[in-house]
C-alpha cells in the first residue's frame, strides 16, 4: 500500500493543497547542514508571511537527521526519513487538528481505538494547560485514562533555540501482541510515538521570551518509517514493505541472507538511500571534505565497508542495482531522482572507485603489518587515517581479523597534534583576507558590517548575520529575523547606515583571541570556524565584528547606501540586497 499517496490524498480531500518537499539541503540557510523536520521550510509562513497556496498544505518532506547516525544498524534508526506533515497557517486550530489526525488513523488506516493513546501539555508559568485538546481527544473517543498531562519536555515543541513554536500533542500507538493496558504509560517503550501535533501560536526569542503569533498555526509531523511499521506490525523497520523491493536486491546480490547479516544490511540500505537522495537534490552536492559534501563521503564509504564486509565484489555494479530500486520506489513523490539518476549513478559510482584505491593502497600496509605481527601503533593508524581515509573503526576491525592491536591513544595523540597544525594553516588563510579585495568589495565589507549593526539597532538584538555575498556591483546579506521588514523599518535601516557614513566613523583592526573577542561582545558567524587568533574590525562605537576584512578606513569612503530588496530567504532568514552609490540621486 502507497502510504504516502494515501496521507496527501486525504489532506487533499480536506482542503489542504499538496506542496513538493523542500530540497534535503536547505537553500540559503547556512545555519542548518539538511532539512530535520517538514515545518522547517515553512518558518516564514509561520510567522505570518502569506503562503502562495494557501492557508492548508500537506507534504511528504525530505528529512536527514545525523544525531542517529552511529545508532544506524539497529531497527529504528535512520540518517533519512520522511516527514508527512500537514499545516493550518492561520486557518483550523485544535480542534480540527484532532479531528483530521484521528480520522486518518482510525478509519483510513484502520487503528483500533484500543491501541491509540495521546499526550497533551500539562501547563506552566507562561503557557496554559491544553483543556481544549484533551477534551477534544475525549470527544473524539479517547479514554481519560489514555490521556496524559506531560510537561516542556515532552509537550512543547520548537526547531532549535528560537522560532515559532507551541504545546503540542503527541499520539501513541501500542506496539505488542501484549494487551494494552487500560491506563496509558508514556513511559512503557511499547508505547510508540506516532504523529506529533504541534499549535503553534507563539515565538521564541534567543532569550526564551515568549509572545503570542499574529496567528495560529498547525504543525503536525508523522514519520512515514514509523507508521509503516507501525501498520505492518513490524518490530524491524527495515522488514517492512518500505524496504522489501530493496532488501530483496541486497540478498540478491550478496547471496546471503538478511538474518545474520541485519547490521551490515541495514547500513548499506539507509547510508545508500541518504547518498542518493543527498546527490539527487538540485543544489548539486558532491562528495567532498567539507560539509554536506563530506556527510556524503561519509555516508557512501561507511556503506562501501560494509559491503566489503558482506563479501560484496566492490567492482561489480551492485551500488548501481541498488540505486535503482531505491529511485524507483521513490520517485513518484521526488521527481528529482529519476531527472538526477545519472548524476547519483556517477557520484556512488566515481566514490566507490576512489575510496576503493585507497583501500587497497592502504589493505598493502596492513599486509606488511601481518606478515611482520606487528601491533598497528598510533603513528601508523594516523598515517592510514590522513593519507589512505581510513576511517579508525576501520582500522580496527581489520587489526581485529588479523589478531592485531591498535594504539588507540598514540592514534588520538596524533590527531591531536594534526588539528593543532592546520588550525595555524586556517589562520593564515584568515589572515590573507576574504575573495574579493578591489575597491568595491573593500566597501560593501564595511557596508555590510555597518547594516548589521543597523539591523540590530531597528529590529533588535535578535538578529544575526547569517550569510554575506558580496560582488563588486552589490551586497548581499542574509540575517535571522521573524517578520518581513515593514517599510518604516526599512528606511531606518538605511538611514542609519548612511547617518554613520556621514559621521566619517573611524575603522579600526584588532588581533586577538577568539575568546576574548567573543567575551568583548564582536559578532561572529561560526565561532568554530574561526582560528584562536582572531582579527575585530571595530568601527566607531556601533559595530565589532570577527572578521577577515578587508575593509576602508574611515566611512564616508562609502558614498550612499542604498536597499535594493528585502525578501525572504529561507526558514526565518530574510535577505538584504544593497548597493552604494557615489551621490544621492
Ligand atoms: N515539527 C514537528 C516535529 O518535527 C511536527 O515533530
Amino acid at each position: 500500500m502507497n502510504y504516502t499517496k494515501l496521507y496527501l490524498e486525504y489532506f487533499k480531500n480536506l482542503n489542504h493543497k499538496i506542496i513538493p518537499s523542500a530540497p534535503v539541503v536547505p537553500e540559503n540557510d547556512p545555519s542548518v547542514l539538511f532539512n530535520t523536520a517538514g515545518m522547517q521550510p515553512l518558518i516564514p509562513y509561520l510567522m505570518g508571511e502569506v503562503h502562495p497556496e494557501g492557508k492548508r498544505l500537506c507534504d511528504a518532506q525530505k528529512c536527514i537527521r545525523l544525531t542517529d547516525l552511529e545508532s544506524v544498524g539497529d531497527t529504528t534508526h535512520h540518517t533519512f526519513f520522511i516527514m508527512l506533515g500537514n499545516w493550518s497557517l492561520g486557518d483550523y486550530f485544535k480542534k480540527e487538528s484532532i479531528e483530521y489526525s484521528f480520522n486518518f488513523l482510525t478509519k483510513v488506516l484502520n487503528i483500533p481505538l484500543s491501541k491509540l493513546a495521546v499526550t497533551v501539555f500539562e501547563g506552566d508559568e507562561k503557557i496554559p494547560k491544553d483543556e481544549v485538546s484533551a477534551n477534544r481527544w475525549q470527544q473524539m473517543g479517547i479514554k481519560k485514562e489514555r490521556i496524559a498531562y506531560l510537561g516542556r519536555e515532552d509537550n512543547f515543541w520548537i526547531a532549535g533555540n528560537s522560532g515559532p513554536c507551541g504545546s503540542d500533542t503527541e499520539i501513541f500507538y501500542w506496539r505488542s501482541d501484549d494487551d494494552a493496558p487500560l491506563k496509558f504509560d508514556p513511559e512503557d517503550e511499547r508505547w510508540v510515538e506516532i504523529w506529533n501535533n504541534v499549535f503553534m501560536e507563539y515565538y521564541q526569542d534567543e532569550q526564551g521570551n515568549i509572545t503570542e503569533l499574529e496567528k495560529k498555526n498547525v504543525d503536525t509531523g508523522m514519520g512515514l518509517e514509523r507508521i509503516i511499521s507501525v501498520i505492518e506490525n513490524k518490530d524491524d523497520n527495515y522488514l517492512t514493505s518500505l524496504w522489501a523491493p530493496v532488501l530483496q536486491k541486497l540478498e540478491e546480490i550478496t547471496h546471503k541472507s538478511y538474518k545474520g547479516n541485519e547490521q551490515s544490511m541495514r547500513i548499506i540500505m539507509d547510508h545508500l538511500r541518504t547518498s542518493i537522495f543527498i546527490a539527487a537534490d538540485y543544489s548539486g552536492i558532491k562528495p567532498s571534505n567539507t560539509d554536506q559534501g563530506y556527510i556524503l563521503r561519509r555516508l557512501i564509504r561507511r556503506a562501501i565497508r560494509h559491503a566489503r564486509k558482506l563479501e560484496i565484489d566492490l567492482a561489480s555494479d551492485w551500488e548501481n542495482l541498488l540505486a535503482q530500486v531505491i529511485i524507483d520506489q521513490y520517485k513518484e513523490f521526488f521527481p528529482e531522482l529519476e531527472e538526477n539518476k545519472d548524476v547519483v549513478l556517477n557520484v556512488l559510482k566515481q566514490e566507490k572507485e576512489k575510496f576503493s584505491k585507497t583501500l587497497e593502497k592502504g589493505l598493502k600496509i596492513f599486509e606488511k603489518k601481518i606478515q611482520n605481527k606487528e601491533d598497528i601503533d598510533g603513528e601508523s593508524a594516523f598515517h592510514l587515517y590522513d593519507t589512505y581515509g581510513f576511517p579508525i573503526e576501520l582500522t580496527i576491525e581489520e587489526a581485529k581479523r588479523n589478531n592485531l592491536k591498535v594504539d588507540l591513544t598514540g592514534f588520538e595523540q596524533k590527531f591531536k597534534e594534526h588539528q593543532e597544525k592546520s588550525r595555524t594553516a586556517s589562520q593564515g588563510k584568515f589572515k590573507g583576507g576574504l575573495s574579493g579585495n578591489g575597491i568595491m568589495e573593500t566597501k560593501y565589507h564595511t557596508a555590510t558590517h555597518l547594516l548589521n549593526a543597523a539591523l540590530r539597532s531597528v529590529i533588535g538584538p535578535s538578529v544575526h548575520q547569517k550569510g554575506s555575498n558580496i560582488t563588486e556591483e552589490r551586497l548581499r546579506f542574509d540575517f535571522s529575523c521573524d517578520h518581513k521588514l515593514t517599510d518604516e523599518e526599512k528606511q531606518a535601516v538605511e538611514n542609519l547606515v548612511n547617518q554613520w557614513i556621514k559621521e566619517d566613523l573611524e575603522v579600526v583592526k584588532y588581533t586577538m583571541p577568539k575568546e576574548e573577542a567573543i567575551k568583548s561582545g564582536a559578532e561572529c558567524m561560526f565561532i568554530e570556524k574561526y582560528p584562536d587568533l582572531v582579527t575585530v574590525y571595530q568601527i566607531g562605537e556601533i559595530s565589532k565584528e570577527l572578521c577577515g576584512g578587508p575593509h576602508v578606513s574611515h566611512t564616508k569612503e562609502l558614498g550612499v547606501f542604498k536597499i535594493k530588496k528585502e525578501e525572504a530567504s529561507s526558514a526565518g532568514v530574510r535577505r538584504i540586497k544593497a548597493v552604494l552609490i557615489n551621490e544621492e540621486n
